[in-house]
Parts: C-alpha cells; sequence; structure tokens
C-alpha cells in the first residue's frame, strides 16, 4: 500500500482553503493508503507565535482531522514534535538542500520580504529541509497539498534524486497531489491573494459563526461583468465562488454558469453561502463533540506511537547510508 502524507501547521485558525485544498481531501485518502496526518507544530515555530496559541491551535487541528472523518484506525494522527526522528533526520538532510535553491522558495520570499533581515530565523529558511524530512521519514509517496506547497514537495524530491545517487536507493520519490478544483481558494477581499491564516475580511474560518461566513461570502469582492462565468483572470471573485462551490458539490462549472444564466450576483452568492454552511455546519457541530469528549490527546498519543515505528527506522537507514556508526 502507498504511504500518504500531508500535515497542516497550526499558526492560526485554519480556512475554508485549508479544508477544500487540504482536509476534505484526507478523509477521502486515508480509504486510499497508509496514511500519515500529521499536525506540524515544530514548523509553527518559524514566526513568532504564543506558546498558548500553538498549544490550542495544534489541538483544534486534530479536532478538525477527526471532525472531518479521519479514522484512527486507519489513519496515523500525531504531532510532528511527538516523533523526535523528524527532527534528527532535518539536521542530516540539511546537509543535501543548499542555500541558493532554499532561498529561491516562494514562501520564503514571501515571508521574509515582510521581516527586518535580522529578524529573520534560521529555521524560517531551512522550513523546507523538515518539510522534506517528514515526507522521506515515512517512505511516502503520495503528497496531497494545496498548489501552494507543490513547490515544497518539488524541492523534496530534488533532495531524493541527489541523496539517492550518493548513497543508493536509500529515499521513496514522493509526488505531489493536488485537486482538480480547489488547490487555491482566494480571498473574498481580494482574489488575487491566496485565502490564508491572516486576512480576516478575506478569509472564512473554520471558527466563524455560519452567520459571519454567509456575510462574509455575500459581501465578497465581484466585478462589473455582471454574469456568473468561470475567468480567473477576468472575473477573479466570480471564478473563486465558483471554484467554492463546484469543490464542495462536484458541480462543474459549465452546471454552475448554466444554473445561474440570467441571474443576478445577489443570487448566485446566496447560493454559494448555502453550500458552504451546508458544509460547515454539521461539519462545525461535529467538531464540538470532539472537542467535548476528550478523545483528541488519545488520539495523539498513539497516532505517536505508531508514527515513531516508521520514523526510527527510516532515521536508522539513513544513519547507517551515510556512515553514522554502530547504527542498527
Ligand atoms: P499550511 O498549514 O500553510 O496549509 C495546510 C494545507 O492547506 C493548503 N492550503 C490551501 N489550499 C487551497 N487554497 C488555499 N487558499 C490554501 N491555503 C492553504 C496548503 O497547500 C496545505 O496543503 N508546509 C505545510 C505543512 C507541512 C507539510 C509537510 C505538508 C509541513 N510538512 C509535509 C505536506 C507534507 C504548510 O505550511 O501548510
Amino acid at each position: 500500500m502507498d504511504h500518504i502524507l500531508s500535515g497542516i501547521k497550526p499558526t492560526g485558525q485554519l480556512t475554508l482553503g485549508n479544508y477544500i485544498g487540504a482536509i476534505k481531501n484526507f478523509a477521502r485518502v486515508q480509504n486510499e493508503g497508509e496514511a500519515f496526518l500529521f499536525i506540524a507544530d515544530l514548523h509553527a515555530l518559524t514566526l513568532p507565535i504564543e506558546p498558548a496559541d500553538l498549544n490550542k491551535n495544534s489541538r483544534d487541528i486534530a479536532a478538525y482531522y477527526l471532525a472531518a472523518g479521519l479514522d484512527p484506525k486507519k489513519a496515523t494522527i500525531f504531532l510532528q514534535s511527538d516523533v523526535p526522528a523528524h527532527s534528527e533526520l532535518a539536521i542530516i538532510l540539511q546537509n543535501y538542500l543548499y542555500m541558493g535553491e532554499l532561498s529561491r522558495m516562494t514562501q520564503f520570499k514571501d515571508k521574509s520580504s515582510k521581516m527586518k533581515e535580522e529578524a529573520i530565523g534560521l529555521g524560517l529558511f531551512a522550513y523546507p529541509v523538515l518539510m522534506a524530512a517528514d515526507i522521506v521519514i515515512y517512505d511516502s509517496k503520495r503528497i496531497p497539498v494545496g498548489e501552494d506547497q507543490t513547490q515544497h514537495v518539488e524541492l523534496a524530491r530534488d533532495l531524493v534524486k541527489r541523496f539517492n545517487n550518493r548513497y543508493g536507493d536509500v529515499l521513496v520519490m514522493p509526488k505531489a497531489e493536488v485537486a482538480k478544483v480547489g488547490k487555491r481558494i482566494m480571498s473574498l477581499s481580494d482574489p488575487t491573494k491566496k485565502m490564508s491564516k491572516s486576512d480576516p475580511k478575506g478569509d472564512i474560518y473554520l471558527s466563524d459563526d455560519i452567520n459571519v461566513m454567509r456575510k462574509k461570502i455575500m459581501s465578497a469582492v465581484t466585478d462589473m461583468e455582471a454574469h456568473v462565468h468561470y475567468d480567473p483572470e477576468k472575473q477573479p471573485g466570480i471564478s473563486n465562488l465558483m471554484t467554492i462551490m463546484s469543490a464542495l458539490t462536484d458541480k462543474s462549472f459549465e452546471d454552475i454558469e448554466k444554473e445561474f444564466e440570467g441571474k443576478g450576483y445577489g443570487d448566485f452568492k446566496r447560493a454559494v453561502a448555502d453550500c458552504v454552511v451546508a458544509e460547515m455546519e454539521p461539519y462545525k457541530a461535529h467538531y464540538e463533540e470532539i472537542v467535548k469528549s476528550g478523545l483528541v490527546d488519545k488520539v495523539l498519543e498513539d497516532g505517536a506511537a505508531k508514527a515513531s515505528v516508521i520514523a526510527n527506522a527510516t532515521l536508522a537507514r539513513v544513519q547507517k547510508a551515510v556512515g553514522l556508526y554502530n547504527k542498527k
């Protein structure tokens, strides 16, 4: 069975983009292979974060995973920091990724361009090294992610090629998988920008009240074209709302265009809001139940124990390959 791996960084509130681009797919892939779905808490430290927020966000993500239908009997769900082998492997792998390629990463350029040079942590720069370790440590072949993470997965592929050329067939080659629809949900207030975890007006947060979600969709930026048509260049706002609708209902863009022919943007937005509410209302209720059940800690504990077995074996294989003495 192929190993499938993905994770989310607990830096802020999860968005509808995280849900459509990642979480929704996780529930599907757990039936298609051996899935490792984790919370990338060490990655969250690459930008300043309050300890209490990091702690709460991490447990929240686990609860949102379970609420989406992730089944701890099928998928291994765990915190990155509970499996120290990730960090140990990253220390080795950092020698096979180079400053030039790391400095060309879009995420690093975006994040660091907003910071003073003396405040940019080494961890932010070395982020893709730890991410590559996350991936290769489970011999992962399939990496379901949103579009913004594909560049990091490509770098992990370069690393595997480089490492295996030097040491033989030690690491498994991963491949990013992005959903056909919904790989990049855009901000509702500026549809030329990705929906991220840090734009309260343009983001729909999973923690938002249902009525707030509705309001945000009703005030989403559109255009003057006055017809519902998929054209991300000319009509980025409408195309984004169509993408949200399509991802949540499986309706094609053509079907949506037909359904709203001759109708105004008000009607269309109301229908998009209805789709979002229909998906989010039960999801949020399920999340609340999971939080109350106190299930999360046990799931994470068991998940870490299961993950560690494979992670430690890969780490030992790599240690041996590079010549670290006396490894099993
Ligand atoms: P993160 O936490 O930024 O995002 C988690 C997942 O959500 C996807 N995503 C989106 N998809 C569609 N539209 C959007 N607007 C949107 N915003 C976010 C992301 O592409 C991602 O799949 N570095 C990763 C976490 C990570 C990881 C890994 C992922 C650490 N190690 C190993 C895969 C494999 C991150 O910061 O994702």
